[in-house]
């Protein structure tokens, strides 16, 4: 059976790093806050092209924390795409905002700038952009309409480590990105980990505070709400063992898109990611009318595949109150997306195979 993830098998790959880097920290002596987690900081700062990087406990808290420590709170509403994983729509609730679900763009599948503007209103304080897929949202037009009405931005960078617009990276066109490092990341540790990267000294300061009790540097003083939501020291360490290593993975992980992209050009039913140089593919996602047939179609020849993500977030019941409006993109896709696997030690010596059966499927349904 070929998996749609295995973050076990990166482990595999990179056993010697990780246990070097493990063993580093358990001979150290500061197991919370200390040299690996700052050592981290200043690596991905650098990699991210921001010039803070604050880590925390998970992907969710670096978006919630990000939001608190720009204002966003009770009262406030976030404008985000429903078509993303919880945790992005949960931050917004974590800090006492309200999520604002608008839909995606059909191409892209990243947040429509034409509906964040038509969903402005007096409360909205913030814009959540996802690059979802590891495909950049249309920045430069969410920018502009944040200007315009003076909003935070907060970029969403969990499934999107490396990727860039016109040559700059993801992360650096808001006020602050929140990357996510769960196992089956484009870098990811093992466990859960986050990072909130910003170039304003500032809002670094106050992240670094709510993290770690409200306490400001050096203190242990709570100067203001607090949570304990620090990057652990041993996924620090492993964390900066494997980001050497992410470039030439993420080119693995274009260079198998490709190949899937050459044989699965010529289905009129298969709707294939956009094809976009900066893209990172944190996932493979196509499109077919009967998805759930070509998933069963994979399995039965030993292909896992997996369905991201469904249903949309305003069908959520946590996420109810907030769906108002009809979200037609969102809806459509989130019927018929399925992610083949792209993780390169998963679909490196595959990505034939699987789209052989990907091609049997849509010639038999056509
Ligand atoms: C787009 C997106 N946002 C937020 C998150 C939340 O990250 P975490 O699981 O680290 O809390 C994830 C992933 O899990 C994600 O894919």
């Amino acid at each position: 059976m070929i998996p749609q993830a295995a973050p076990q098998w990166r482990v595999a790959r990179f056993r010697g790093e990780i246990n070097a880097a493990v063993a580093s920290v358990l001979g150290g002596h500061g197991y919370i806050l200390g040299s690996a987690v700052a050592g981290f900081e200043t690596y991905f700062a650098t990699y991210s092209g921001s010039e803070h990087c604050v880590g925390v406990a998970s992907g969710t808290d670096a978006l919630a924390l990000a939001l608190r420590a720009l204002g966003v709170g009770l009262g406030d509403e976030v404008i985000l795409p429903a078509l993303t994983f919880a945790g992005s729509a949960q931050a917004v609730l974590q800090c006492g905002a309200q999520p604002r679900f608008v839909d995606v763009d059909p191409r892209t599948r990243c947040i429509d700038p034409a509906a964040a503007a038509d969903a402005v209103n007096p409360r909205t304080a913030a814009i959540m952009p996802v690059h979802l897929f590891g495909h950049p949202a249309d920045m430069p037009t969410l920018m502009a309409l944040a200007v315009r009405h003076r909003l935070a931005v907060v970029e969403d960078c969990a499934q999107s480590h490396g990727a860039t617009l016109d040559g700059r990276p993801l992360g650096t066109f808001g006020h602050a990105a929140a990357y996510s490092f769960y196992p089956t990341k484009n870098l990811g540790c093992v466990g859960d980990g986050g990072a909130v990267v910003t170039n304003d000294a500032g809002l670094a300061e106050r992240v670094r505070s709510l993290r770690n009790y409200g306490f400001a540097q050096g203190e242990r003083i709570s100067r203001t709400l607090g949570f304990n939501s620090r990057l652990d020291e041993i996924q620090a360490a492993i964390l900066a063992a494997l980001l050497p290593y992410l470039d030439a993975a993420n080119a693995e992980r274009r260079a198998i898109a490709a190949r899937y992209r050459s044989a699965l050009t010529d289905f009129p039913d298969l709707g294939l990611p956009p094809d976009h140089g900066g893209s990172v593919y944190h996932q493979f996602a196509l499109t077919h009318p009967d998805r759930d047939g070509l998933m069963n179609h994979l399995a039965l020849a030993g292909i896992g595949s997996a369905v991201h993500y469904a249903p949309g977030l305003h069908r959520h019941p946590a996420f109810y109150e907030n769906a108002d409006g009809r979200l037609p993109v969102t809806e459509a896709l989130s019927q018929t997306l399925l992610s083949l696997p792209i993780q390169p030690e998963v679909a490196g010596d595959h990505a034939e195979r699987i789209s052989a059966a990907v091609v049997t499927f849509a010639a038999m349904a056509r």
